[in-house]
């Protein structure tokens, strides 16, 4: 089965009279537990990629299917209870929630879901990124690599099918940025979850089942 697949998808955004295709009929199919490693230069449309793939935006044209589910058409509100549960994002801005504690902030998915066992899940995750002494630190009282270690506990919670990561090593670290990977790479084994990651790291790209390239508003699939 298909996790993901993209089928003739373009996006095209407009600028007051100006019209910039990101994408050009792009397709894309992604098996499921399947690492698949997204390159291309800044501006190569790689951000706008996941946004489509994980029903954030909207094609121009084309048609996104999850789980072999056509969700092009698929209006916002019963997008967001299925993305809840099948999706993890981990974004390159970590994107914590500055009112809510680390805690707070990695049970948060988990409580959308009505998930009686939050807050015990939560601490489990904490405590296996290395986070346990820090679950009731705000954001702002975290480290770069803290915050998007508590942001990776957030992503998983919900034991989602996805996870799509977004440079997140792009404000850390060499140090902080194998880390994480190292952590993404862990949980991707060990729940055979399938991965997107968006990344520069050339080490991780090798480990990847497979890699593909954007280039002017192409997907270079190699090989
Ligand atoms: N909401 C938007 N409106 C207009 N242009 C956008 C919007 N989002 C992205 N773009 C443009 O689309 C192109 C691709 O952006 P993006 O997907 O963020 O690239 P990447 O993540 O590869 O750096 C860029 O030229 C960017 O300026
Ligand atoms: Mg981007």
């Amino acid at each position: 089965m298909n996790m993901i697949e993209a089928r003739q998808m373009t996006k095209t955004y407009t600028i007051g009279d100006r019209q910039i295709c990101v994408l050009d009929k792009v397709s894309l199919a992604v098996p499921a537990g399947e690492f698949l490693v997204v390159k291309g230069s800044s501006g190569s449309g790689k951000t706008t990629l996941l946004s489509l793939l994980s029903g954030l935006d909207k094609p121009t044209a084309g048609r996104v299917f999850l789980e072999d589910q056509d969700i092009t058409d698929t209006k916002e509100d019963d997008l967001a209870p299925l993305r809840n549960g099948l999706i993890g994002f981990v974004f390159q801005s970590f994107h914590l929630v500055p009112s809510l504690t680390a805690l707070e902030n990695v049970m948060f998915p988990a409580e959308l879901a009505h998930d009686p066992h939050a807050r015990e899940k939560a601490h489990h995750l904490l405590k296996r990124v290395g986070l346990q002494g820090r679950a009731d630190n705000f954001p702002h009282q975290l480290s770069g690599g803290e915050k998007q270690r508590a942001a990776m506990c957030r992503a998983l919670i919900n034991h989602p099918k996805i996870i799509f990561a977004d440079e997140p090593t792009g404000n850390l670290d060499s140090a902080n940025g194998r880390a994480v990977l190292e952590l993404l790479l862990e949980f991707h084994r060990e729940r055979q979850t399938t991965l997107v990651l968006v990344t520069h790291n050339e080490e991780i790209a090798k480990v990847a089942d497979r890699m593909v390239v954007l280039l002017d508003g192409r997907m270079d699939h190699g090989g």
